[in-house]
């Protein structure tokens, strides 16, 4: 008698609102279409290293109830993984990519699901290359900075929890005529603070891509209030934005790594002192990574599910699923690996929002 094939799933990097869609969409599709049995691997490629390996057996009756509405990853995740360099209690660094292909191998799969972001897939290409898995890997980041696809998931339901925050602030920001200042997710990358603040009328955005200046901010909150009669101002800011200087703002963790953070306080004092505004900082942080999934997301979620499924079944691996011009295509992993998408500086979104007079603090 024939074995059932058996695929594996894992979510790797930090989570996002979408990743229980795109398991359940997998499951779906992997045991109604094919016939086939799905392993859910636990906390990424730690559940690889594990012995014997972390996972669990993902059945159709777990996704029967509230799963698809559920934030999180139902099989866990860590963006502390990396295998190639992986950092042991003792503090040294120690390279256990072999443990990952030999955790892979005992559990006989036909094909290794990888939904991750820009990081998680230079990782993947590598253990791909020098270990031979068979992987097919969905783009997830709430950064949206995977290169060749319009969207990952996650960033959508970010977008909607930055607007939902800028809503709430700029009732407040009226009412004591402050300048309110949110700062955002997205690591090196800008596109969350420009979505959101488009959607929530933000008066400034600030993203890494464009260096500003305190006289610049300066002059559109005169702007504001002389030509437009206003004594409130909102202001997004991606958390990857330096200093007017060009010094990154970052804090750290108990480990002493650095973490961004900081960049709205500290626009909140330049911007207080320059104006003579009273001025307030919010940090939205990891909220913008938990809640229920946008809609967008679970269908873009249910559309990369199925299609990860069926290049498994026609053996078309070391392949990333994109959203391009409204459908769901795929393209090598090599071509996606190490490369970062940021936001065009000259893109339609940017031409948007300099349209509606948004200043980027740059004239
Ligand atoms: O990459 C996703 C992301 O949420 C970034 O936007 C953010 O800088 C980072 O992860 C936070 O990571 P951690 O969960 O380790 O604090």
């Amino acid at each position: 008698m024939a074995t059932r094939k058996r695929i594996g799933i894992l979510t790797s990097g930090g989570d996002c609102a979408g990743l229980n869609a795109v398991i359940r969409a997998v499951v779906f599709r992997a045991v109604h279409g094919h016939g086939w049995e799905v392993i859910g691997i636990r906390r990424g490629t730690l559940g690889l290293m594990s012995r014997p390996p972390d996972v669990i057996a993902l059945s159709l009756d777990m996704f029967s109830g509230q799963v698809l509405r559920m934030g999180g990853t139902l099989i866990g995740t860590t963006n502390r993984g990396n295998p190639f360099a992986f950092p042991m209690p003792d503090g040294t660094i120690v390279d256990r990519s072999e443990e990952v292909y030999a955790g892979y191998r005992a559990l006989g799969l036909h094909g290794l699901i990888v939904l991750g972001g820009d990081g998680s897939f230079g990782i993947l290409a590598r253990l791909v290359a020098e270990g031979g898995l068979d992987v097919v890997g969905i783009p997830k980041t709430i950064d949206n900075d995977v290169p060749f696809t319009e969207n990952a998931i996650g960033f959508i339901s970010a977008v909607n929890i930055a607007t939902e925050a800028l809503d709430r602030l700029q009732t407040t920001a009226a009412s004591h005529s402050r300048i309110m200042i949110l700062e955002v997710m997205g690591r090196d990358a800008g596109h969350i603070a420009l979505a959101a603040g488009i959607a929530g009328g933000a008066d400034i955005i600030l993203i890494p891509e464009i260096p500003y200046t305190t006289d610049a901010l300066a002059r559109k909150i005169q702007e504001i209030e002389t030509g437009w009669d206003r004594d409130f101002a909102l202001v997004i800011v991606a958390e990857g934005c330096k200093t007017e200087d060009g010094s990154a703002v970052t804090i750290a963790d108990a480990q002493g790594r650095p973490r961004f953070g900081g960049i709205g306080h500290y626009l909140a004092d330049r911007l207080g002192q320059a104006t003579g505004w009273e001025s307030r900082f919010t940090i939205l942080g990891h909220v913008q990574r938990g809640g229920s999934p946008a809609t967008t997301d679970r269908v873009l979620g249910a559309a990369f599910g199925v299609r990860a499924v069926d290049l498994i079944d026609e053996q078309a691996f070391g392949r990333v699923v994109v959203w391009q011009n409204r459908r769901v295509a795929d393209i090598p992993l090599d071509e996606v690996a190490g490369i970062h998408r940021n936001v065009e500086v000259d893109g339609p979104l940017m031409t948007t929002a300099r349209g509606l007079g948004i200043s980027f603090g740059d004239e």
